[in-house]
């Protein structure tokens, strides 16, 4: 059986950063779930979908092949066939997958996917609905969360970083929108499973969240 530990927290909260880094140091992989919903809204972009036209996105989304590969133990997701991992990290992106990723016809063909890669590989996944859905027996389910103020910030200084333009109180808006979407939608709506550990990352660095995730999985080894 394979080993799995379940990350969910809101956009922000830092679980790609610290799923990447307990992977490392774990010797397992990364799988990002965020990122297969962001290709299908890159498609759905792509293809000048009308986020509010249901109908056309789930007639669209079986148009859409979302595969993931590993190279050097990262995380490569394909858009039928076509690498698209440099083209799915802005905030449109981000926006549209929360969006779209309340259709169930968009949720199941996903999760099949996650479910048979955990499955067959030991792995540190995140998302809003692993520790809930996508891996109800996982071995140890983290929810990571911070303020929403921190977590803006977070972003706010990624983007930067990138050389992108943006404004402090715009990401800060956006987030608490994509919150109150992702958490109460009707299918897997974003939420602390009743097994899992809470983690507030608001006051904490990043060495300290991932050595906590590390000491609890190693309690549980
Ligand atoms: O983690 P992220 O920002 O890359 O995710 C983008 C959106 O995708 C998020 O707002 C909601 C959706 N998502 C989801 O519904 N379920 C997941 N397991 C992962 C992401």
């Amino acid at each position: 059986m394979s080993y799995n530990i379940a990350v969910d927290g809101p956009a922000g909260a830092g679980k790609s950063t610290i799923a990447k880094l307990v992977a490392k140091k774990k010797g397992i992989i990364y799988v990002d779930t965020g990122a297969m919903y962001r290709t299908m809204a890159l498609f759905m972009l792509r293809n000048q979908i009308d986020p509010a036209d249901q109908e056309s996105i789930i007639a669209k989304c079986r148009e859409a092949e979302v595969t993931l590969g590993f190279a050097d133990g990262q995380q490569v997701v394909f858009l039928n066939g076509e690498n698209v991992n440099g083209l799915i990290r802005t905030e449109e992106v981000g926006n549209m997958a929360s969006v779209i990723s309340v259709i169930g016809e968009v949720r199941r063909n996903l999760v099949e996917k996650q479910q048979a890669l955990a499955a067959k590989q030991d792995c540190i996944m995140d998302g809003r609905d692993i520790g809930t859905c996508v891996l109800p027996n996982a071995d140890l389910k983290i929810y990571l969360t911070a303020s929403s103020t921190v977590r803006a910030k977070r972003r706010y200084d990624e983007l930067v970083a990138k050389g992108q333009s943006c404004d402090l109180e715009q990401i800060r808006l956006d987030i608490e929108e994509r919150d109150y979407r992702d958490m109460h939608r009707e299918l897997s709506p974003l939420k602390q499973a009743e097994d899992a550990i809470l983690v507030d990352t608001s006051d904490m660095t990043i060495d300290e969240v991932v050595e906590k995730i590390l000491s609890l999985s190693k309690e549980r080894d």
